[in-house]
């Protein structure tokens, strides 16, 4: 199986970086992006093929679509005449429909939309993945197996991925929230902002692995640590006077709201 990852920004580099450490080989994955310098950088590190979108999807089984929106559909142009037959298409550009991507292409092929999330990075990413209508089961699976190589993965319909993109997709960025908070609360009862720092990012991982690791329902969890009378009731108490979870409740809908509003002014 050969890939093809148009655009190697932050994403796709990710994407690219992530095959290599799941066991691809770097002669079947091909890199484009638009800079020639870019592509040097690609080529020296990785040891893959790297050069224009048009060469780099010659011969692929599978296209990974990692641009920004606004570049979609140039890109999709240039590509289109080159795709082979029965050629996956799979999409991490935000907010595109599978629809859209479709009209955009001069032969059908089948079409897979991904809302990945920045933990991709370091290979603990969340990615939810829907079908476009000419795309069949064992096209899902293959593109379960790619995404699978930068973390875990979730397949809903597509009327779902506004919500997605509320929760895993905006996610990271509502935890360093709280990390954030968090620190600069210990550095006010004293502490220094290392040791701080440090107390809050294993605080989060561990409760992390605890949550998926146990299985248990977070309610369980953070009863397990509130004693009656304790320290963490009377925390909690404060969360919950100050309304926090209806707050975040509302900030999730806010997202997902925008998250449609984006979507609906996307190429059309
Ligand atoms: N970053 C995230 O956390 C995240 C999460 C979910 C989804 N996404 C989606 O992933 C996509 C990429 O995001 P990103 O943050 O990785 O963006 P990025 O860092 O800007 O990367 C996009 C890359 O694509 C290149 N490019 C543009 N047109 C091209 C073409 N015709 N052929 C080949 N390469 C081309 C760009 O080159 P130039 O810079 O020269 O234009 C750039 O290097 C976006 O659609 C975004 O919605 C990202």
């Amino acid at each position: 199986m050969t890939i093809a990852i148009l655009g190697v920004g932050m994403m796709g580099e990710a994407l690219l970086s992530g095959l290599l450490e799941s066991g691809w080989e770097p002669q079947d994955i091909r890199a484009a992006d638009t800079r020639s310098a870019r592509c040097e950088t690609i080529a020296e590190q990785y040891k893959v093929w790297a050069g224009k979108a048009d060469e780099a999807v010659e011969g692929a089984d599978t296209v990974l679509v990692a641009v920004k929106p606004q570049d979609l559909a140039g890109v999709l142009a240039d590509v289109s005449p080159h795709l082979k037959p029965g050629c996956l298409i799979i999409s991490v550009v935000a907010g595109v429909t599978t629809a859209t991507i479709e009209r955009h292409l001069v032969l059908d092929r089948p079409v897979i939309r991904v809302m990945p999330n920045t933990a991709s990075l370091v290979g603990q990413g969340m990615s939810a993945l829907a079908r476009g209508s000419g795309a069949t089961k064992e096209h899902v699976a293959k593109a379960q197996e790619i995404m699978e190589a930068v973390g875990k993965v979730v397949v809903v319909p597509e009327k779902n991925m506004d919500a997605v993109t509320a929760i895993s997709g905006s996610g990271p960025a509502y935890m360093m929230f709280i990390a954030e908070a968090m620190i600069d609360a210990g550095v006010m009862l004293g502490l220094p902002r290392t040791i701080s720092s440090d107390l809050v990012k294993q605080t989060i991982l561990g409760a992390g692995a605890l949550l998926t690791e146990t299985g248990e329902h977070p309610t369980v969890l953070k009863e397990n640590v509130t004693s009656p009378g304790g320290t963490t009731a009377a925390a909690l108490r404060v969360l919950e006077d100050r309304g926090v979870k209806a707050a975040f409740i509302s900030a999730i809908e806010a997202s997902a709201k925008r998250a449609e509003e984006i979507g609906r002014a996307q190429v059309n």
